[in-house]
């Protein structure tokens, strides 16, 4: 262990660190719908929701989630479609497909029940070592650290770690402080205190040291570092793309989506047919060619006018420049990707968030345009 690490933990007095922490638990913790109960399946799918996004904005697709696919035979023997559908909205869409994978292979080659050791379960796909660790701790009450970035913060103050968190590397030191740290009495309470005192107390810009129940075992608040920690430095800048997005229709009043590919941003997730924008081709000209090309169309752009749609992901940024069309002729087949629905079928298409505001948008203008 380094050295730095092992003096600032011999100094803490573990086990009045834990008492006081879990203490502090089991009055404020806040009534979360994954703490019903200890089921290894439910804490699991909170915790792949809870990875980048935040509690409140879970809490509700939770709850709908579990009441669709109440246990891993459920979810297994659901269609990916109908997964992908349920995650609409909560972004990081491979969360929800690696989650159906791992608990299809939980299913088969452990009869419904989540592995309880960490070799079996860091092998699951999804599983990383956070995730692995809340599932041993949460349910199983095993002593495994879970270390996100709110424990990072916590612990970098508590223990003045100067590393930089958003290494990967970092991990590891954490892990090996919570290792020592843990209450073994009750390792599921210790962890998620710590979270929970990352996400109501020790936040990131203004932490509530007056009302931290550990505030006696912080060194950082001790010498008043507790603004300056944890360290952590900036992600690059986001690329941004500009794309042209086309609701193409067709006289049975359908509209053209596509399926983006297997692998990649937004896997299997449907679309308006979408082209990253060429300098060299005035938009209109572009759209109709690349109807043609890719999707064997013959479609002229109608002057309804462009709508303008800005999606930002973790690296990436788009930019979409929307515009209708009227199909004249599809000449051949639709490529395989790719499929004409009605307006009903598109509400239960999984659609990226993007899309989905365009569907809105266009369905809007719709109901104006038989209104007037
Ligand atoms: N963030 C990550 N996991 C959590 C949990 N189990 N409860 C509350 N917030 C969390």
């Amino acid at each position: 262990m380094n050295e730095e690490l092992e003096k600032r933990l011999n100094q803490v007095n573990v086990k009045k660190f834990g008492e006081d922490l879990v203490q502090w638990f089991e009055q404020e913790m806040r009534d979360l719908p994954w703490r019903e109960n200890k089921d290894p399946y439910r804490v699991w799918v909170s915790e792949i929701m809870l990875q980048q996004t935040r509690v409140d904005t879970v809490i509700p697709y939770y709850n709908h989630f579990m009441e669709q696919f109440p246990t891993v035979e459920a979810l297994a023997h659901a269609p990916e479609d109908d997964v992908l559908k349920a995650w609409e909205g909560l972004g990081y869409y491979s969360r929800a497909r690696n989650l159906q994978a791992a608990v299809r292979e939980v299913h088969e080659a452990y009869e419904g029940i989540v592995p309880d050791n960490l070799k079996e379960i860091s092998s699951l796909k999804g599983v990383g070592p956070y995730t692995a660790g809340a599932i041993l701790s949460i349910a199983y009450g095993r002593p495994e650290p879970a270390v996100d970035g709110n424990v990072m913060r916590v612990l970098s103050r508590i223990l003045t770690i100067w590393d930089d968190i958003a290494k990967p590397s970092s991990r590891k030191k954490f892990e090996t402080a919570v290792r020592h740290l843990i209450y073994k009495e009750n390792p599921s309470y210790f962890n998620q205190a710590l979270m929970e005192l990352g996400a109501i107390v020790c936040t990131p810009t203004s932490p509530s040291c007056f009302l931290c129940p550990v505030q006696a075992h912080c060194a950082a608040f001790e010498e008043g570092s507790q603004h300056e920690l944890p360290v952590k430095s900036k992600k690059k800048a986001a690329k941004t793309v500009e794309l042209l997005t086309v609701i193409a229709e067709n006289n049975n009043g359908e509209v053209l989506v596509s399926q983006r590919p297997e692998q990649g941003l937004l896997a299997n997730m449907w679309e308006f047919p979408s082209f990253e924008k060429s300098v060299k081709n005035i938009p209109d000209l572009q759209m109709t060619e690349l109807l043609k090309s890719d999707y064997h169309i013959e479609a002229v752009i109608t002057d309804e006018g462009w709508m303008y749609q800005d999606h930002i992901f973790t690296h990436l940024i788009w930019k979409m420049q929307v515009g209708r069309a009227r199909v004249e002729e599809v000449e051949s087949q639709l490529p395989e990707n790719a499929r004409w629905v009605t307006q009903s079928d598109i509400e239960k298409l999984a659609m990226p968030v993007s899309h989905r505001k365009i569907a809105n948008q266009w369905k809007e203008s719709i109901e104006k345009e038989t209104k007037s």
